[in-house]
């Protein structure tokens, strides 16, 4: 960390991490996505960091800003701060940094205040961090605060929201100009609620979709193969003639509900919480019906 923020964080900001971060390479690796999807999103935040302080804006009108859009759980936190890792590693020598923006804690300052409070971040601090050298900011969650004001009823909606959406638009204008080596990556699970204003300054839109059933395969096995670094007879599962069948049960649940249902299924008893190993293809495909159905409780497609 650098050493002028050593200690506490700037208000708004959750944390600050140097790049490379093994940690969060890992956490790319880890998200198991179509590889087109991988290398569009990289290449779009190379570019960034390539053309866009080199080339005028009167010919490519470049923002500076990447949005991932998906149903909650398909890893779009993960890739955007997996994607500060690799955009950082795609360059020897620079010295990158990831900040993670706290929206919510902006939002929920004093009436009035939120529009300040989000100047002060984008215009002090995100500027000063991005002076001292290339830059990603993580702006998850964003449609906390870029809203979108034509969705909003003035007297059902305080002001205090609207002008905090319009400072993040005016500080984006700003920072575009004045700082190329700066890229946000942001994202929602709800983009009918990100403001279209903040939606048409995006440099790419990704949508981030619920696995499809090769990937939930995947996902089940990854998160099996995990398990087999404990618990080495896990991984034979993975080996049965029935895995296919336990794999397709898990179709249609997002990547983080897989990966929770594995361990509602090392939970099906108290026998098999006591001892993992013991955890059988009929405990997964019980645990993947009970969470499809829980699914379909929650009003889920
Ligand atoms: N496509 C995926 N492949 C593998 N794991 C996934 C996938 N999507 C989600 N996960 C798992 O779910 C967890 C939560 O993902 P997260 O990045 O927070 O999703 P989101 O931000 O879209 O809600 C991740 O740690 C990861 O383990
Ligand atoms: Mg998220």
């Amino acid at each position: 960390m650098n050493m002028q923020f050593a200690g506490d964080l700037p208000k708004g900001i959750q944390k600050i991490t140097d790049l490379p971060n093994d940690e969060l390479g890992d956490l790319w690796d880890s998200i198991i996505v179509n590889d087109d999807l991988k290398t569009q999103l990289l290449s779009q935040a190379v570019l960034n960091f390539t053309a866009r302080p080199k080339v005028s804006r009167a010919v490519l009108p470049l923002h500076g800003v990447i949005l991932l859009v998906g149903p909650p759980g398909t890893g779009k936190t993960s890739l955007a701060k997996g994607l500060a890792h690799r955009t950082s590693n795609s360059f020897s020598g620079g010295k990158f940094r990831l900040v993670e923006v706290e929206a919510h804690g902006l939002t929920s300052s004093a009436m009035g205040k939120t529009q300040r409070a989000v100047a002060d971040l984008f215009a002090q601090t995100v500027a000063e961090l991005a002076t001292s050298g290339p830059t990603i900011v993580l702006l998850d969650e964003v449609e906390t605060l870029a809203v979108d004001r034509s969705k909003l009823s003035l007297d059902a909606n305080p002001v205090d929201i609207h002008r905090a959406t319009d400072a993040v638009l005016v500080q984006l204008d700003l920072l575009a100009e004045s700082h190329p080596n700066l890229l946000f990556v942001a994202t929602s699970n709800f983009p009918e609620a990100v403001d279209s204003a903040f939606i048409s300054r995006c440099d790419l839109v990704a949508n981030i979709p619920l696995p499809d059933a090769e990937a939930c395969r995947k996902i089940l096995e990854d998160c099996l193969v995990g398990l087999a670094a404990t618990y080495p007879k896990i991984g034979d599962l993975i080996r049965q003639p029935k895995f296919a069948n336990t794999a397709a049960a898990f179709v249609d649940l997002d990547g983080r509900t897989i990966r929770k249902t594995v361990a509602n299924a090392l939970a099906s008893d108290t026998q098999t919480a006591l001892k993992p190993e013991t955890i059988t293809l009929d405990h997964l495909t019980s645990a993947a019906k009970a969470a499809r159905s829980n699914r379909n409780l929650k009003g889920g497609k």
